[in-house]
């Protein structure tokens, strides 16, 4: 996701938008760039890298003006270069436009309407600044209201796009016109004294006013000196009343959440459907990711896979295990990175290896990766971060598109993560085994899957109060089975890493093999027990648990009443298809493990000892 903010008004437009694209560079830092209307033409700077930088550039360049826009870049489409950081134009340089989105289409809209024009970036977005400039021609000719030509050029560009946007274009030949328009993407309008703003969430504003229009998609708004007209995309009028924000603007950079580990939570609903945006296909009840480059016959090859990870990812990996063998029937390991590099691995060209990574920075997971290209495997990434040096090390894979992730608590990351190797497994699956009506369940559940979190989330004001009756223990037990083990382990992970708690996972029916002997009263026990086939075998490990007396807090379905026969408190959660469970089953773990933090008073974001990248072995 990017970070974009424009400025109208009567004040020096620079240190506004500055200062904007600071409260945003948590939505993207990779480059960042501004453009000021200057005597009928427009002066854009842009640098890569942090927002420092472009502030750096700027102190060479004099660049007033009272009108501009901003961007700060998250990259989707090429990459981390000066180039292809926002603002991009058309031919003529009168049309600049900053985006915050992916154009699915970009490539088809390229072939279909610019054939002749000249393209400066690898960018998706660019195509949008020359697609405007196709449909300008006509409208301004053909519109008497030459102001309303701007608009209707991009109301006539957008209907081409497929994708979502976040879009903002200003016209040398509109002088003083802001036009923006959304779909998928924030924006919201801020309405001052005489003084206008536009930007991705209402932290650039809130330091000017607090009063604020929010566009929902498929509307656009016109700015001017002289006021907010919105629209839309048929270019009919829509009324829409300002709402007053009254937090404060570093909250707002939260929106409005306490800090980033609470917001990544609550953005899981939002940055799932990013994962599978374009990568399901539902009428074939498969999955298709672009970037694997690897042919049938080359996926038809693979008789073993190994995901290879650190941390949270490498429990997302054994989700993601479970979902090739039951899906592909491929043998598939999981390999922690640090110890993957040490131990011999037998490789070979039929090994098909996938490095999973938030970061693509962390060094153990790197390092593993070097030696599995070295040993002949194919190897590719699963990423979150665009450019990093695993997706560029990789000779291909996939970008989670979580958003930037900035807890050090990795939450978001790790749904998103689970996602696209199901979605693997699918894709692998559906050449090999699995039947069409298999892949369409698991395609239906995938579209479902955003509610299913968003109902998931709604346990919040229960966890709390569960956390109040178990803030004062000083031990937990986490357990799973199946696809709820590596649930299990990332729970159990997040009350450690953010609360310094001591806790365990392990496999539900393992406990009885020695650590049931650490279960007395003071040593409460957080278990999965949704409908699934492992069921009634995790039921009796919880009975056996109930005969120590230990506490129990059970992770249960919707409608399962014998849960709280077999325990001290009960979270409920929807059902979903069992590959697809820890997307749902996390949410409250990831909950439990905040909300005891905060009432511990630990910092939440930042925790004692760890670092959000790992870039040392
Ligand atoms: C997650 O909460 C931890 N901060 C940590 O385990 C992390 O998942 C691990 O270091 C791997 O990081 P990566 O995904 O960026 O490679």
């Amino acid at each position: 996701m990017c970070g974009i903010v424009g400025y109208i008004g009567h004040k020096e437009a620079l240190p506004i938008l500055l200062k904007g694209l600071r409260r945003l560079e948590y939505r993207g830092y990779d480059s960042a760039g501004v453009a000021i209307a200057h005597n009928g033409t427009f002066k854009s700077v842009r640098a890569v890298g942090k927002i420092d930088n472009l502030a750096a550039k700027l102190q060479n360049e004099n660049i007033q003006g009272t009108f501009g826009i901003a961007h700060t870049r998250w990259a989707t489409h090429g990459g981390v270069t000066e180039e292809n950081a926002h603002p991009h134009t058309d031919c003529s340089g009168d049309i600049i436009v900053v985006h915050n989105g992916i154009v699915e289409n970009y490539r088809e809209l390229k072939d279909k309407f610019l054939k002749g024009h000249t393209l400066r970036s690898q960018t998706d977005t660019e195509i949008l600044a020359h697609l405007i400039e196709t449909q300008y021609s006509a409208f301004a000719e053909a519109s008497a209201d030459k102001q309303g030509a701007l608009r209707a050029a991009v109301q006539s560009a957008l209907s081409y796009v497929r994708g979502t946007y976040g879009l903002v274009v200003m016209h040398a030949k509109h002088p003083r016109t802001l036009i923006a328009a959304r779909l998928g993407s924030p924006l919201v309008v801020g309405v001052g004294d005489k003084e206008y703003f536009i930007a991705s969430d209402t932290s650039p504003m809130l330091a000017h006013t607090q009063q604020v229009i929010f566009l929902d998609d498929e509307e656009m708004v016109e700015i001017t000196d002289t006021g907010v007209q919105i629209f839309n995309l048929q270019d009919k009028k829509i009324d829409k009343h300002t709402e007053h924000i009254d937090w404060s603007e570093a909250e707002a950079e939260k929106g409005g959440f306490a800090n980033f580990m609470l917001k990544e939570i609550f953005d899981q609903p939002t940055v799932i459907k990013d994962a599978l945006r374009g990568r399901l296909v539902e009428d074939e009840g498969t999955a298709h990711l672009g970037g694997l480059n690897m042919t049938d016959v080359d996926m038809r090859s693979i008789n073993r896979v190994i995901l290879i990870a650190c941390g949270t990812a490498s429990y997302a990996a054994m989700v993601g295990k479970y979902a090739f063998e039951r899906l592909a029937g491929i043998p598939t390991e999981v390999e922690v990175a640090s110890e993957f590099r040490y131990s011999d691995p037998i490789l070979d060209k039929n090994t098909l290896v996938f490095g999973i990574s938030q970061s693509g920075e962390t060094a153990d997971t790197i390092a593993a990766l070097r030696e599995a290209k070295r040993k002949g495997a194919f190897v590719r990434g699963v990423v979150n971060v665009i450019g990093s040096t695993i997706a560029r090390e990789t000779d291909g894979g996939t970008y989670i598109h979580a958003g930037p992730e900035l807890a050090v608590a990795s939450t978001k990351a790790y749904t998103n993560m689970i996602a696209v190797l199901v979605m693997y497994a699918l894709q692998f699956g559906r050449l090999r085994r699995v039947t069409v009506a298999t892949g369409e369940r698991l395609v239906k559940a995938f579209r479902e899957i955003s509610v299913k979190m968003e109902q998931s989330l709604k346990i919040e004001s229960e966890v709390k109060k569960i956390v109040e009756k178990y803030k004062q223990y000083k031990n937990f037990l986490f357990l799973g089975r199946g696809v709820n083990f590596p649930v299990a382990l990332e729970g159990s992970l997040k009350l450690k890493e953010i609360t310094y708690i001591h806790s365990e996972a392990y496999p539900g029916g393992e406990m009885k093999h020695g650590p049931i002997a650490l279960l007395s009263p003071d040593f409460p026990v957080v278990a999965i027990l949704t409908k699934n086939q492992l069921y009634d075998k995790m039921r009796s490990n919880i009975e056996e648990i109930r005969a120590r007396k230990a506490p129990v807090i059970l992770i249960a379905t919707e409608g399962d009443e014998q849960a709280k026969e077999l325990a001290d408190d009960v979270i409920y959660v929807p059902p979903t298809m069992e590959l697809l469970e820890p997307l749902v089953n996390t949410i409250p773990l990831q909950l439990f493990a905040y909300h005891m933090a905060v009432a511990l008073g630990k910092d939440v974001d930042r925790p004692r000892n760890l670092a959000k990248s790992v870039t040392v072995e």
